[in-house]
């Protein structure tokens, strides 16, 4: 890239400015936002997957139409950011295909089960918790398009986490059965949860970078420490223990002391390994092989109407 035009560049991005689809842009900047970009919307569409296994089985009408909402969101969520990113060049079939195939990534969260209805309540307490920790300084990343979805994301982000902690509340607060429930979801979700801020500073190799083009606003450590004070003192209110023997409260940090996840465990999963990658990568194939009719129906319609309108 030519010396004069980064030198502009960065000082765009240093004074706030907000970078749009048609100004210059170093070649790094814009695939570090698909990649990004891409893989934030590979993981908001993989993430109806963990859910949507619950909405035939939601113990209520009301907790089913909640559920179906939010799952609904989440696609919604996934078109903000495809269409954010198609303003960088890329299409959204390209990208579909990167993520059918495995050459790009969605959240690790998503690749752990769902086994009873206690986990709606850990995933929206927690993965849709450590979601809005993530996404509110999103709003104000560098890229226009990507600052302007997350705006969007974020307004729906705290009814996400709120139902989730309902779900918590009431079985917490029901029978001892419920109870054990909960706090067997809050077990095995905790962790992973951790992990979803992405590997500590010291291994995160685009953090630098990206933090110096505003495409990350903070980085991994700073967003799971404000997690994790944020959902300690939650999960006391709920009566709930966190799994992690050595949490305490260290007053000269002003924030807790916690263990770290096990990180082979989260390489692991991002390489694939993870307990339900195969089913969330042949689910998604699935669902791409058995609309495929349905987007050539609308293809050969929009043709038709096309050739209507010429002749
Ligand atoms: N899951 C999968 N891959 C992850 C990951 C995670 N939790 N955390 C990091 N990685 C990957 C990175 O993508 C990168 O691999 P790549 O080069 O192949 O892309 C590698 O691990 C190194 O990590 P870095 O910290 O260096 O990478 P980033 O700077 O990209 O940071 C991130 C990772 C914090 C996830 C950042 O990409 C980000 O903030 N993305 C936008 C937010 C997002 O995608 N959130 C995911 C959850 S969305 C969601 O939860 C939906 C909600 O509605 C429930």
């Amino acid at each position: 890239d030519d010396p004069e035009k980064l030198t502009t560049f960065q000082a765009r991005i240093d004074s706030g400015e907000k970078i749009e689809p048609k100004d210059w842009m170093p070649e790094g900047y814009r695939k570090t936002l698909i990649r990004q970009i891409g893989q934030h919307a590979h993981s908001e569409i993989v993430g109806q997957l963990p859910e949507g296994n619950w909405i035939t089985r939601a113990p209520t009408l009301e907790r089913k139409a909640i559920l179906l909402a939010k799952v609904q969101d989440e696609a919604g969520h996934g078109l903000y950011l495809y269409g954010a990113a198609e303003t960088l060049g890329v299409s959204r079939d390209e990208l579909t295909e990167m993520l059918l195939d495995g050459r790009m990534k969605y959240s690790s969260i998503f690749n752990y089960p769902t086994l009873t209805w206690a986990d709606m309540g850990a995933v929206g307490l927690l993965v849709d918790g450590a979601a809005i920790m993530n996404q509110v300084p999103l709003q104000r990343t560098s890229y226009g398009p990507y600052s302007r979805a997350m705006i969007r994301i974020c307004k729906e982000e705290s009814f996400h986490q709120r139902q989730g902690y309902h779900i918590m509340m009431k079985m917490a607060q029901g029978t001892t059965a419920q109870k054990k429930m909960a706090q067997d979801a809050l077990n095995r979700f905790w962790y992973p949860s951790l992990m979803m801020f992405g590997p500590s500073d010291k291994d995160s190799v685009h953090s630098a970078q990206s933090m110096a083009w505003k495409i990350k606003m903070n980085t991994n450590d700073e967003l799971r420490q404000k997690f994790v004070d944020q959902t300690v003192p939650q999960a006391e209110f709920l009566g709930l223990t966190v799994p992690d023997k050595t949490l305490r409260w260290n007053e000269d940090k002003g924030g807790y002391d916690f263990a770290e996840p096990d990180w082979s465990e989260f390489f692991d999963v991002i390489k694939g390994n993870g307990p339900c990658n195969t089913e969330r990568l042949a689910a998604r194939n699935k669902a791409w092989d058995d609309g495929a009719w349905v987007r050539d129906g609308l293809m050969a319609h929009a043709a038709k109407k096309r050739a209507a309108k010429l002749a």
